[in-house]
């Protein structure tokens, strides 16, 4: 039986009241019943705090009736927004996101996911030769932020990393488990001061056309726009991918068996088209599924976070303007009437479909979405096809690992696996 860590739910109606914590502290501040109930509403003199977990109204709050229902800003400043400027999409204003949003969506259109798999592929190699994979952790990190500095400056996927790759993904390993953000900006920082230094260095996310490579856009980005958004990329980017790659590994690690016929679909997908692509991946329906189920199970997110701009009825209660949404992913991901066994890593269960589109919502949905919602499966599983056809690997006492709410949802220890090397199949080291 696989081990899936879990949030020990153990607030009531008292701690919701404050819509930080609520946003912030989820273990201390839901209740146990937002796993069984559709709402739970707190007040506390003009300010009322909503944890929505209805599918319906979650769908018309975050995507039918998406404009009335804005994100609450504060939230979002107060995070990661506070390091990387207010200019960056994911705390912008509604007027300034809207050209924001079409100046990045190109970078993560369908045309590039050829050059993504192939940057990915080249940066597990690479993390294979320098790094080192029992430091899974560490290891995700410097593979995600290999991918991201590289599709961001616009290089391709053979370019040598000329920066300390390594060192820079430990350091914010370190400082993402000690909770020091700032430590951890000061590490993007530095990646994106190379970004910006490199050729075509800023053009991916600036606008300028990219020799063809990129669809046009209307306008560029500029500064302070494009500095801030460097960073709110790098970081929001990094953390989420190499979290996601990492638990996935240390479930597999508890799995041979899922391992082994994991490593079949990869092998023959690869095999079928000779090399690893975006048409290999799309012929690896279990590793996808099994990265769904644990985006379900380890939601890097546990929420997206809205406010009501005038009265509202939500599951039948009166809600003020100006109450704070906040729409507990984490909680949604196992409400026991949304899933069959909530709590139980089934990677089967997305081969079928689910109950409600809005039961999953790793990317959240509507018009913030995730920009890089589809891309990033195909990177991800690029990755991970990468290391099933070069290892075998057990993770170690995986009944001691907790998780906790950092900004996203952390290991509370290191992941410990030990790796056996196998004989690579040959599709994914060619290109
Ligand atoms: C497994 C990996 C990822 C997960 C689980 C994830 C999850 C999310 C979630 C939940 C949101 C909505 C946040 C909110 O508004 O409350 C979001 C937004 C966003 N993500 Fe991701 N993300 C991932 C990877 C990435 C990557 C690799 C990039 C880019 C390099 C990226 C770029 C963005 C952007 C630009 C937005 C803001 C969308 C907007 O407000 O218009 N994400 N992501």
């Amino acid at each position: 039986m696989i081990h899936v860590p879990q949030l020990k739910l153990r607030g009531s109606e008292v701690t919701l009241r404050s819509a930080v914590k609520a946003c912030r502290l989820p273990e201390e501040t839901w209740p146990e019943e937002i796993l069984h109930r559709r709402l739970c509403v707190s007040q506390r003199g003009s300010r009322t705090v909503v944890l929505l977990a209805d599918p319906a109204e979650v769908s018309r709050v975050l995507v039918e009736s998406e404009k009335r229902f804005p994100k609450w800003l504060p939230i979002y400043r107060h995070s990661a927004a506070r390091e990387t400027g207010s200019g960056t999409i994911f705390a912008s204003t509604e007027a300034d996101w809207v050209p924001l949003r079409r100046a990045i969506k190109p970078l993560f259109h369908s045309s590039r996911w050829s050059l993504l798999v192939d940057v990915a592929r080249h940066a597990t190699l690479d993390a294979i030769t320098t790094g080192n994979p029992t430091k899974v952790e560490a290891f995700f990190t410097a593979i995600s932020v290999d991918v991201i500095v590289r599709t961001l400056v616009g290089d391709d996927a053979d370019a040598t990393a000329d920066y300390q790759l390594a060192a820079i993904a430990q350091g914010l390993v370190d400082r993402q488990h000690a909770g020091d953000l700032g430590g951890a900006m000061q590490q993007i920082r530095a990646l994106a001061n190379i970004c910006s230094a490199r050729g075509p260095g800023d053009a991916a996310i600036s606008g300028v056309d990219m020799a063809g490579e990129l669809p046009p856009r209307p306008r560029p980005m500029e500064e302070p726009f494009l500095a801030d958004n460097r960073l709110g990329l790098l970081y929001a980017g990094q953390e989420t991918t190499a979290l996601t790659m990492s638990w996935c590994f240390w479930i597999l690690g508890q799995d041979k068996e899922l391992q082994s016929r994991l490593r079949t679909e990869c092998r023959e997908a690869m095999a079928a088209t000779g090399c690893l692509s975006p048409e290999a991946v799309g012929k690896m329906p279990r590793l996808m599924a099994v990265f769904r189920e644990t985006l379900r199970l380890l939601t890097p997110s546990s929420t997206t976070v809205r406010c009501t701009t005038q009265d509202e009825t939500l599951c039948g209660e009166e809600i003020p303007a100006n109450s704070v949404i906040v729409v507990p992913i984490y909680a949604i991901h196992r409400h026991r009437d949304l899933w069959d066994d909530p709590d139980t890593f089934d990677a089967e269960r997305f081969l079928r479909p689910i109950k409600h589109p809005m039961a999953f919502l790793p990317f959240a949905a509507g018009r913030h979405t995730c920009a890089a919602a589809r891309s990033v499966m195909y990177e991800m599983t690029a990755v991970l096809a990468t290391m099933l056809d070069r290892f075998e690997w057990v993770t170690h006492a995986p009944e001691d690992m907790g998780m906790a709410n950092k900004l996203v949802l952390s290991p509370t220890s290191e992941m410990k696996v030990t790796i056996q090397e196998l004989e690579p199949s040959g599709a994914a080291v060619t290109a």
